[in-house]
């Protein structure tokens, strides 16, 4: 009776490790692959499968919508300023905004009813925001250009562009997919376009900036490649920037983390993850 038990628990502690060797070894291999496409996609390649973009309009209740760019037109404190090679504009990140004034009007974004809109628009059922331990699950990105100052000297107006974002790729910290969302508030310029630009199969393209208000448009960034022109003076772009992912597994790489926290300290001034 007693060796019995004995082989049958050596059976079942047998049965559990090697389930926690499949585990470990299927996370090794999916933190390996992430790596190797983040180092792809630096050197520009990415996927022709990853290339749908998917706009939904009227992704704030126009009620919420009003009132929160009321508030913001009002209030823009809080925004932390950066200026890299790559980028210039002002942000506030996910913790920062869910401590301030702005959150009851942004929180309907996090929750299932949205998500399922989302959902049900991409058929991609399992998609869900990144965990909000990262401050980029949802940040609000705000790009001005020069002041139209006809008092100053022309040339700092004319010489120096506004606010925006390079042609780049985004990287992935994610183990699943990753689907960047851009849910436009305001596009104050002079053109008919939204300075959204996105390049997917290689192909610019530009997107009528009357369709984009209060929409979300939603891309996968680290294949599409994207960029914000620079902003002409007086111009101004408020929107808001979320993170999903249908398996939003944060990586245990020490290497692309501490990447990614220094991206966060420079955007909003506050390294978290
Ligand atoms: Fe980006």
């Amino acid at each position: 009776m007693r060796y019995s038990e004995n082989k049958q628990a050596k059976t079942f502690r047998t049965v559990v490790i090697k389930s926690q060797v499949t585990e470990w070894l299927g996370r090794v291999r999916d933190e390996v692959s992430l790596y190797r496409h983040n180092k792809q996609n630096r050197k520009g390649v990415v996927s022709p499968d990853a290339q749908e973009i998917h706009v939904i309009k009227d992704a704030l209740p126009q009620s919420t919508f009003d009132e929160l760019l009321r508030h913001i037109n009002e209030n823009s404190s809080g925004l932390v300023r950066s200026e890299v090679e790559w980028r210039t504009g002002r942000a506030i990140g996910g913790h920062e905004l869910k401590q301030g004034s702005l959150w009851p009007l942004l929180e309907y974004l996090t929750t299932e009813s949205f998500l399922n809109r989302v959902r049900r628009h991409t058929k991609i059922h399992q998609l869900q925001l990144v965990p909000a331990r990262d401050t980029n699950q949802i940040s609000l990105l705000d790009y001005r250009g020069q002041p139209d100052d006809t008092d100053r000297a022309e040339t700092i107006s004319k010489e120096v562009p506004g606010d925006g974002i390079s042609w780049h790729v985004d990287g992935s910290i994610y183990l699943g997919d990753r689907w960047a969302g851009i849910l436009v508030l305001k596009e104050d310029t002079r053109e008919e376009n939204s300075k959204l630009e996105l390049r997917p199969n290689g192909e610019s393209l530009q997107l009528k900036k009357r369709d984009l208000i209060n929409s979300l448009v939603l891309f996968r960034g680290d294949h599409v490649e994207h960029r914000v022109r620079p902003l002409n003076p007086s111009e101004h772009r408020i929107v808001l920037s979320l993170l999903f992912s249908p398996n939003p597994v944060m990586t245990k790489n020490p290497l692309l983390l501490r990447y990614q926290s220094r991206v966060n300290q420079i955007f909003y001034g506050n390294s978290a993850l």
